[in-house]
């Protein structure tokens, strides 16, 4: 299951793809059956290439069933149509995914050796290359495997790092084949436009949560999705991101640095230290306005249903990072509003001097917290453009989009 929240209704930059899936012989290799299924699910065109010893592991008619396309598996086959599959195969693919790849594989391909269909089939292309080694822990940290791998990492090849757990035999220790979300980051960013490479880009998410006594807080209804979709999509178009994330039940994105965080003075201290050395800064979090007054040591009694609680206004972060700003620095502020989006948009894009602002409806069903989409304003000295309706990922990909126009002004450090 992945985790991203892409509606089927929207393309996600796999959609279309087409990819030469490897299959060699190891045990890991029923995995990949399951990320065939995956792939195809997002309407990416897979063509499985086993090896022998594969089919020692997973038949090449439960490869065939789940890609729906023939299986290549002999370099010899004199079928008409297969007679220069080596060639042909990569040329009708975007990337070539090898997983699970042995210890024999990866030794063969760091030779450039083209004893059997899928090496000779790599070294004919001249397409991406990833590779999930899954092997013993032992045959994985021998200098032999690990210099193979540096060798092939060194010619451009993309080697997902082996997950650490229990092993097929009954060892423990590095050498299972990654999460299936780890890999489709990966091809994510293969084929994400990498226009926000060299960006240190700063994203918060979620609700802060302002204690009232043990066991009580106040918050509000951020699920973190909108920020974590912007971390997401910055990580794959090249940034590097660091999320500082209030509460949520989301699990942390892959490969990007996840600082956690509860209340708004620790979101505060974190933010203010990360944006003097970054690029962009977008806060997405639901940050909370005020905290009580007062925490109570003992957890307020039912008997205290009087009880009347003091608010003290927490520091307004945006606010403070548009008075402190860094030249160069590009701020995003989001802005949750009920009414009249366009003029409180165009009021905190003044007020808090920041470079643009993100408008949402917090009232509408498909829009705002908690749901898997949104449908934003955006406000900037250039005036406002409302976006349609979308998954949150492809309006933060749409969000990046426009700060990329920002850096007409300038506004981005470095240029892009
Ligand atoms: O997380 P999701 O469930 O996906 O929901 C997404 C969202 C609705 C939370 C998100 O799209 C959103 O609107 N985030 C901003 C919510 C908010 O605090 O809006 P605001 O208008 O109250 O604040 C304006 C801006 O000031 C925001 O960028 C906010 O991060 C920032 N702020 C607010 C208060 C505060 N003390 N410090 C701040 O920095």
């Amino acid at each position: 299951m992945t985790v991203d929240v892409d509606q089927p209704a929207d393309r996600s930059v796999l959609t279309g793809k087409r990819i030469l899936f490897g299959v060699t012989g190891s045990i890991a290799a029923f995995k990949a059956a399951g990320w065939v299924r995956e792939l195809t699910a997002e309407s990416v065109g897979v063509t499985v290439v086993m090896t022998g010893a594969a089919e020692r592991f997973v038949s090449s008619l439960t490869f065939g069933a789940l890609s729906g396309n023939p299986v290549y598996r002999d370099m010899f086959d004199e079928a008409p149509d297969r007679l220069m599959a080596h060639i042909n195969l990569s040329r009708e693919a975007d990337c070539i995914l090898i997983a699970p790849a042995t210890a024999q594989t990866i030794a063969r391909l760091a030779h450039g050796m083209a004893d059997d269909l899928l090496a000779t089939v790599v070294l004919a292309a001249r397409i991406p290359v990833v590779l999930c080694p899954a092997m013993n822990s032992n045959m994985l940290s021998h200098p032999a495997t690990r210099k193979n791998l540096r060798q092939l990492q060194d010619m451009g090849y993309h080697v997902i790092p082996a997950d650490r757990g229990i092993l097929a035999c009954g060892e423990e220790g590095a050498g299972r084949l990654p999460q299936w979300e780890s890999v489709r980051e990966t091809l994510l960013r293969l084929f994400s436009p990498q226009d926000l490479a060299g960006k240190k880009i700063v994203v918060t998410a979620g609700p802060t949560r302002e204690p009232l006594d043990p066991a009580r807080f106040l918050s509000n209804r951020s699920s973190g999705k909108m920020g974590y979709a912007l971390a997401r999509t910055a990580a794959r178009r090249g940034a590097e991101v660091v999320l500082v994330s209030g509460p949520v039940a989301l699990p942390e994105p892959v490969g990007i640095r996840t600082i956690q965080v509860n209340t708004a003075d620790e979101m505060r201290a974190q933010v203010v230290s990360l944006a003097r050395n970054a690029d962009i800064v977008i806060k997405a979090a639901a940050v909370a306005d005020f905290k009580p007054e007062k925490y109570r040591r003992q957890k307020i009694k039912k008997s205290s249903a009087g009880t009347v609680i003091e608010l003290e206004q927490n520091t307004d972060i945006l606010a403070e990072l548009g008075k402190t700003r860094q030249p160069g620095t590009l701020l995003v502020g989001f802005a949750a509003e009920s009414r009249n989006h366009e003029q409180e948009g165009f009021r905190k894009l003044r007020q808090k001097n920041v470079d643009l602002v993100v408008v949402n409806d917090i009232l509408g069903a498909a829009t705002g917290f908690d749901v898997d989409t949104n449908q934003v304003l955006l406000v900037d000295g250039n005036g406002s453009r409302r976006l349609p309706l979308l998954s949150k990922v492809e309006t933060a990909n749409r969000i990046w989009d426009h700060v990329l126009t920002l850096n007409d002004s300038g506004a981005l450090s470095g240029g892009v």
